[in-house]
C-alpha cells in the first residue's frame, strides 16, 4: 500500500509511532519547489506553525489540516473553509490538565514556590526562619475567571474545592454553569476589581487581543495575581511589566507569552514576582497522548474524505 504523505513540523517519537506505517511524514519545508508542499495530502500542526491561505494555495493535494491542540489562532480557519479544507483540533481532552496548571500557577505565584525553591537550594538557607517569603493565602479568597468555557469550568471546580468564591466573565452568560458550579457572573470591570486571583482561560480572538492592558491593571487590587493560561497576546506585556514592577498588582503566573518564547533579555524575565512556564498547559503524559490520538483520528478522516470527529468552524 502506498503511504499517505503528510507534512508536519517536528514531532516526538510517540507521535510517529501512533501514526504508524500508513503515513509518510514529510518535513515542514516552505522553500520554493518543496516536495512537501507539492505532495502532502494532510498537514499536522504540532507546535503552532502558521497556516494561512497563501500556504494552502501552494498545496495542490491537500485535504485536511489537523491541529494538535485546541487553540487554532495560528491557523486561518476562514481561509481553509474558503478552500474547502477542514481543520481539526483536540477539544476536551486537555481541560483537566490545563485547569490543573492554572491552579499550579495560582499557588506557585501566591505562595513563593519558585522563589522558595531557589532559596532552599542556596547557601543562604541556614535555618528555618518564619519571617521569610510570606505569601498570599489562596484558600477562601476570590477567583475571577475570564472565559468560562470547558477549561474555565474545570478551573472553577478546582477553585471551589479551595473554598474560593468564584466570579466569572464570559462573552455570553452561562446560567447552566452558574447552577451546576456555584459561580457568579459579574461585569468585566467588576471582576477585575473584586478578584484576588484573575485567571485568563479564554481563546485568543479579535475581541480578546489586548484584553488586559494598563486600564485593566488599574482596576485590579494591589494584592491581585494574574494568571494567563490563554495566549500571550491577551495581555499587553509592556503594561504587565509596568504593573508588576510598580506594585500595581502583586504578581503574575504566565504559561504563554507574546512572542513565544520572549527574547532572553525581555524585562519581564527579570522580575521576581513573575512565575513563567513554557506553554505547559496540556503537558501531562496522558493528555498529550490523547491529543495525538485525536489529531490522528481527524487526519485519518480528512485524508479519506470523511467528516472530522472534531472540526473547527469559524463563527458565522
Ligand atoms: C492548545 O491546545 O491550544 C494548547 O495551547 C496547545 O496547543
Amino acid at each position: 500500500m502506498p503511504r499517505v504523505p503528510v507534512m508536519a513540523d517536528p514531532m516526538p517519537p510517540l507521535f510517529h509511532e501512533l501514526l504508524g506505517d500508513g503515513y509518510e511524514v514529510l518535513p515542514w519545508d516552505l522553500q520554493p519547489g518543496s516536495a512537501s508542499l507539492e505532495r502532502a495530502v494532510g498537514i499536522i500542526t504540532y507546535s503552532h506553525p502558521k497556516v494561512d491561505g497563501a500556504l494552502l494555495d501552494r498545496m495542490p493535494n491537500l485535504k485536511v489540516v489537523s491541529n494538535h491542540g485546541v487553540g487554532v489562532d495560528h491557523i486561518n480557519v476562514p481561509d481553509a473553509e474558503a478552500r474547502k479544507i477542514p481543520v481539526g483540533n483536540t477539544p476536551g481532552c486537555l481541560d483537566a490538565a490545563t485547569a490543573d496548571l492554572t491552579m499550579a500557577l495560582i499557588l506557585a505565584t501566591a505562595r513563593n514556590v519558585v522563589v522558595g525553591d531557589r532559596y532552599a537550594r542556596s547557601p543562604e538557607f541556614t535555618h528555618y526562619d518564619p519571617s521569610i517569603l510570606i505569601g498570599h493565602e489562596v484558600s477562601g479568597t476570590t477567583l475571577g475567571i475570564i472565559g468560562l468555557g470547558r477549561i474555565g469550568r474545570q478551573v472553577a471546580r478546582r477553585a471551589l474545592a479551595f473554598d474560593m468564591r468564584v466570579l466569572y466573565f464570559n462573552r455570553t452568560r452561562n446560567e447552566d454553569a452558574e447552577q451546576d458550579l456555584n459561580v457568579t457572573y459579574v461585569p468585566f470591570d467588576d471582576l477585575l476589581g473584586q478578584s484576588d486571583f484573575i485567571a485568563l482561560n479564554c481563546p485568543l480572538t479579535r475581541e480578546t487581543t489586548g484584553l488586559i492592558s494598563g486600564p485593566q491593571f488599574a482596576l485590579m487590587k494591589k494584592s491581585a495575581i494574574l494568571v494567563n493560561m490563554a495566549r500571550g497576546p491577551v495581555v499587553d506585556h509592556a503594561a504587565l511589566y509596568d504593573a508588576l514592577k510598580s506594585g500595581q498588582i502583586a504578581g503574575a503566573g504566565i504559561d504563554v507569552t507574546d512572542p513565544e518564547p520572549l527574547p532572553r533579555d525581555h524585562p519581564l524575565l527579570s522580575l521576581g514576582n513573575l512565575v513563567i512556564t513554557p506553554h505547559l498547559g496540556s503537558a501531562s503524559d496522558r493528555t498529550r497522548r490523547r491529543m495525538m490520538e485525536m489529531t490522528i483520528e481527524n487526519l485519518n478522516a480528512g485524508v479519506t474524505g470523511q467528516p472530522l470527529s472534531w472540526q473547527v468552524r469559524s463563527p458565522k
